[in-house]
C-alpha cells in the first residue's frame, strides 16, 4: 500500500470561520428543503402497489438478503489502493450502518492472498513448540470445549493510514472504514494451550494462517492466556470465508492484522520470531528512520460517520449526528462533538451497550440553517486517554507513518449540506 498524497485538502480555523462570517457558498435550496410529500403521486392517502398484491412467499429467500433499495450498501475498494484483488482490501460502509454491530456481509475484508477456500472437515489446528504434547485438532474437536460469547471490534493497523499526511479520501468508508465490530463464539485459547502443556520456558506463540500467505505474527503468551479466542462463529453464524472460515484468532483490541484467519497452527516459542509482518509491515516509520518496533493495542479513536462527505446534510433545522468510538484498551468514556472545528466541544450521549474493546455508538442532535460547520469528535476511553489531533500525533510519531492513525477527522459540512474531508490546523 502507497502512502502517496492525493490532492491533500487543507483548511485552516481562520477560513472557516470567514467563510461562516460571509454566509459562505450560495446555499442550493433544493438540497436542503424536505420534499412535501403533497408532490410526490401514490403516497397515502393513495394506495402504493405494495398494499395491492400478494408479496413473495416464505421460500423465496432460503438465505435472506437486504432489501432491493439498500443495493448500495456494500463494501468498497479504493481503485489506487487495490493493486491486485487477491492482496487487497475492501472498506466497510460505516456511513450506511448504526448501532454497535457490523452486519457479517459489511465487515471489510484485508487479504494478503486472497480468500482461502478451506474444508472444515479436512481443516486442522496444530499446537506445536514449547509444548509438553503437540497436538492436531479437528474442528469438532474444537467445538468440544467450553466457548464464550463477547463483543469485539477489529481494526487494521493501516485504518486511515492515507490519511497521515493530509486529508485525502472523501467518505468515512475510505478513511476510517478498516473497522468492524462482531459478536464472536469462540474458546479461550488458554483452553487449548493449557490441553497441550505449555513448558516453562514458553513466552511466545506464533499462531499461522493457511491462506497462501501462511499469514503468521507474534503474539506474547500473557495476551494469549488472558482474552484471545478462536473463534467459529461471528455474529451466530458460522465466520464468512473472507472472516478466516472455518476458524480465526481473536486478539482483542489489538492490530487486526495479529488476527490471523484460517488458523491452522500455533507455535509456542520462547522470543518473538519477527516474521514479515512484524518487520516490514506494521511497525511506525520514525522521523529519524527508526521504527517502533510492536505496536499491538489500537489507541482510542473515533469518527462521525453520519453527517459524512457519502451523507450529506439533506435538511435545515433538527438533525441527527452519529458517530462510531472505540479503545483497545476498555471501554469508551466520552465523546465530545465539536462543531466549529475544535473550538467548542460539547458532549455526545453514547446510546447502546458499552463493552470493553468494542464499538461505542454516540449521537449528538443538533440544528443547523445552512451554516458552515467544521465537525469534529473526539473519544476518551476507560483509562483517561483522550483520542489526539493529528498535529499532536505528528508531533511525536513525524510523517512518515502510515500506521496507527487515531488522529481526530474534520469533515467541512458546506452551506448546501455537502460534506468534505478536510483538516484544520
Ligand atoms: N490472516 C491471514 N491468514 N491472512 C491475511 O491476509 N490479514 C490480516 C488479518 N488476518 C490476514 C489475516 C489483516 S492485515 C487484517 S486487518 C485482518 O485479518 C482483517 O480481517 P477481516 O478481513 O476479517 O476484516
Ligand atoms: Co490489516
Amino acid at each position: 500500500m502507497s502512502a502517496t498524497k492525493k490532492n491533500p485538502v487543507r483548511t485552516t480555523r481562520r477560513q472557516f470561520l470567514s467563510a461562516a462570517a460571509g454566509g459562505g457558498a450560495a446555499v442550493t435550496a433544493q438540497s436542503i428543503l424536505p420534499v412535501s410529500a403533497a408532490e410526490i403521486e401514490g403516497l397515502p392517502p393513495e394506495v402504493a402497489d405494495w398494499s395491492r398484491y400478494l408479496g413473495e412467499g416464505v421460500d423465496a429467500y432460503p438465505y435472506g438478503q437486504p432489501s432491493k433499495f439498500e443495493s448500495h450498501v456494500v463494501r468498497r475498494n479504493v481503485p489506487w489502493l487495490t493493486a491486485s484483488v487477491e492482496s487487497s482490501i475492501n472498506f466497510t460502509p460505516l456511513h450506511e450502518l448504526d448501532g454497535i454491530i457490523t452486519p457479517n456481509g459489511l465487515c471489510f475484508e484485508r487479504h494478503h492472498a486472497g480468500v482461502a477456500e478451506v474444508d472444515p472437515a479436512e481443516h486442522r489446528l496444530m499446537i506445536n513448540g514449547l509444548v509438553e504434547k503437540p497436538l492436531i485438532f479437528t474442528m469438532a474437536d474444537i467445538l468440544r470445549f467450553p466457548r464464550t460469547n463477547k463483543v469485539f471490534f477489529l481494526e487494521c493497523a493501516a485504518n486511515s493510514g492515507m490519511e497521515w499526511r493530509g486529508a485525502q479520501l472523501n467518505g468515512c468508508q475510505f478513511t476510517h472504514g478498516m473497522v468492524h465490530c462482531v459478536m464472536y463464539t469462540g474458546v479461550p485459547l488458554k483452553l487449548v494451550l493449557q490441553e497441550a502443556g505449555l513448558k516453562t520456558n514458553a513466552k511466545w506463540i506464533m499462531p499461522e494462517g493457511a491462506d497462501a500467505a501462511g499469514m503468521n505474527r507474534s503474539v506474547p503468551l500473557d495476551k494469549a492466556l488472558d482474552d484471545c479466542l478462536l473463534a467459529f462463529k461471528m455474529n451466530g453464524e458460522a465466520l464468512r470465508p473472507e472472516q478466516g472460515y472455518p476458524l480465526r484468532l481473536v486478539v482483542p483490541g489489538w492490530e487486526g492484522n495479529m488476527w490471523v484467519k484460517w488458523l491452522r497452527r500455533i507455535e509456542v516459542g520462547d522470543q518473538p520470531w519477527h516474521t514479515r509482518e512484524e518487520t516490514s509491515k506494521y511497525t511506525d516509520l520514525l522521523e529519524d528512520g527508526r521504527s517502533r518496533r510492536f505496536t499491538w493495542a489500537m489507541d482510542c479513536k473515533s469518527v462521525i460517520t453520519n453527517p459524512s462527505p457519502q451523507a450529506p446534510l439533506l435538511h435545515k433545522g433538527h438533525n441527527v449526528l452519529s458517530g462510531m468510538a472505540w479503545s483497545g484498551r476498555g471501554t469508551v468514556e466520552r465523546v465530545d462533538v465539536s462543531l466549529d472545528g475544535g473550538r467548542n466541544w460539547r458532549h455526545a450521549r453514547i446510546d447502546g451497550p458499552s463493552f470493553d474493546k468494542a464499538v461505542h455508538r454516540f449521537y449528538f442532535e443538533f440544528d443547523w440553517q445552512g451554516e458552515p460547520l467544521l465537525l469534529q469528535s473526539r473519544a476518551i476511553d476507560s483509562t483517561g486517554y483522550v483520542q489526539p489531533t493529528k498535529d499532536e500525533l505528528r508531533a511525536v510519531r513525524g510523517t512518515n507513518s502510515i500506521y496507527h492513525n487515531n488522529g481526530v477527522q474534520t469533515w467541512h459540512v458546506r452551506a448546501g449540506g455537502e460534506v468534505e474531508n478536510v483538516e484544520v490546523s
